[in-house]
């Protein structure tokens, strides 16, 4: 079972992370985690921040000579944010207690974490909350499950991901451009063709149409939501289980998704649709060989992998940070304010996505650990090759 815990605010010093249990011998570089990383900050509509943060990733243990070696894996990533605005951020989150007058923040805002935040912990200031809920935390996410990632992907499990929607626009049909990509290559082909995108859409008309919608909402000093897709290719049947509910590998996966910021939709396979379809519209019927005739479960049945590409989909909310003021309370005084506008996105989709490849790609190494895990790369290795040879 890997474990991973972040720890670390937005205008903090550092972002710091600790990846335990993956096994020796999985090639892990710097390098590789700080690729994914770059992927979290494309996508037009991201706000001040992705112009002044360059992540690169601090690996302290764990891995000696380019490998894992069972050890707990230690990371670092700088805020940048923090080391340019020196001059004001060390005082606002100083660790040391301080004499500085800080301004304390107190008109929160809808749709974020500040009001049920001070609530929760009982601050008369809302910063601490801004800080740990902010997004920030995702890039460490992102750099602890790549690690993960990289595991599965000696295995030929490949995690990849695309915008269907951003607003009211959405990408045409995506389901012939997806199974022709993932024939090609996988869904590292998905996914290099949707990094291509400045929205990750693999429809051009829908891309340019999206970011015409996200220009326009900036003016109108909104914010925007959409839907993304992450699919698992290269899965083999029988990860998760029907035996018990905390097992079940659709469970998790939806966990995964809702546990990132602003997420508050998850589908798998067809989901939604097929509530309002008949049962024969709906189910892969099962061809000789045991392969389907389609895939619209989403790789998943009884809470187990049934060996077709996973599909995964989540809905992310606009963001709650809006140029145009919303109505809220003072929390000093009880009076009617406008919310004030701090830098941020106008939209995150495109940045989700890549987040939410991350933790599906933990789920997946964690379900196939449990069914094939062992202390190192050639001890699983050893049991994937024996039970996919007397597989059905
Ligand atoms: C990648 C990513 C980037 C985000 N960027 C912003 C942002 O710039 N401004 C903002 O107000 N919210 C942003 N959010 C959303 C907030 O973090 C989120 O709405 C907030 O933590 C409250 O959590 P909830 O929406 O799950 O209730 C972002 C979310 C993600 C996943």
């Amino acid at each position: 079972m890997i474990r991973y815990l972040t720890a670390g605010e937005s205008h903090g010093e550092a972002l710091v992370g600790i990846v335990e249990g993956m096994p020796a011998g999985v090639p892990v570089t710097a390098s590789y985690l700080d690729g994914h990383l770059a992927r979290r900050w494309l996508g037009f509509g991201r706000g001040g921040r992705a112009r002044i943060e360059q992540d690169r990733i601090h690996v302290y243990s764990g891995i000696r000579f380019g490998r894992t070696m069972g050890s707990p894996v230690a990371l670092r990533l700088d805020n940048a944010a923090y080391l340019r605005d020196r001059s004001g951020w060390p005082e606002v989150m100083s660790v040391e207690a301080t004499d500085e007058p800080v301004e304390k923040i107190t008109l929160p805002r809808p749709g974020h974490a500040d009001l049920a935040g001070v609530q929760k912990y009982g601050f008369d200031d809302i910063r601490p909350v801004i800080d740990r809920s902010s997004a920030r935390e995702t890039a460490m996410r992102v750099a602890c499950c790549s690690v993960a990632r990289r595991l599965l992907e000696e295995f030929g499990i490949e995690v990849g991901s695309h915008v269907v929607r951003i607003g009211n626009v959405s990408a045409g049909d995506p389901a012939p451009a997806v199974d022709r990509l993932i024939r090609e290559g996988g869904a590292r082909a998905l996914y290099g063709e949707a990094d291509r995108s400045e929205v990750r859409m693999l429809d051009s008309d829908a891309s340019r149409r999206a970011i015409e919608h996200i220009v326009e909402t900036r003016e109108n000093g909104d914010s925007l939501g959409g839907v993304y897709e992450v699919v698992v290719t290269g899965v083999p049947p029988g990860l998760g289980s029907y035996v018990h509910w905390d097992r079940r590998l659709d469970g998790l996966l939806a966990q995964a998704i809702l546990s990132i910021q602003a997420q508050k939709g998850v589908e798998i396979g067809d989901g939604v649709a097929a509530a309002g379809l008949p049962g024969s519209q709906v189910h892969d019927e099962i061809l000789p060989g045991l392969s389907r005739r389609s895939n619209r479960a989403g790789g998943v049945e009884g809470g187990v992998s049934n060996g077709m590409p996973i599909v995964v989909r989540g809905y992310m909310k606009p963001i709650p940070t809006l140029i145009r003021p919303l109505g809220t309370v003072d929390l000093r005084t009880g009076e009617a304010q406008p919310t004030r506008y701090e830098r941020s996105d106008v939209t995150s989709v495109p940045a989700a996505s890549t987040v939410a490849e991350a933790t599906v790609a933990m789920v997946i190494a964690n379900a196939f650990l449990q069914k094939y895990g062992g202390d190192s790369l050639d001890e699983i290795r050893g049991r994937y090759e024996r039970e996919r040879e007397a597989g059905p």
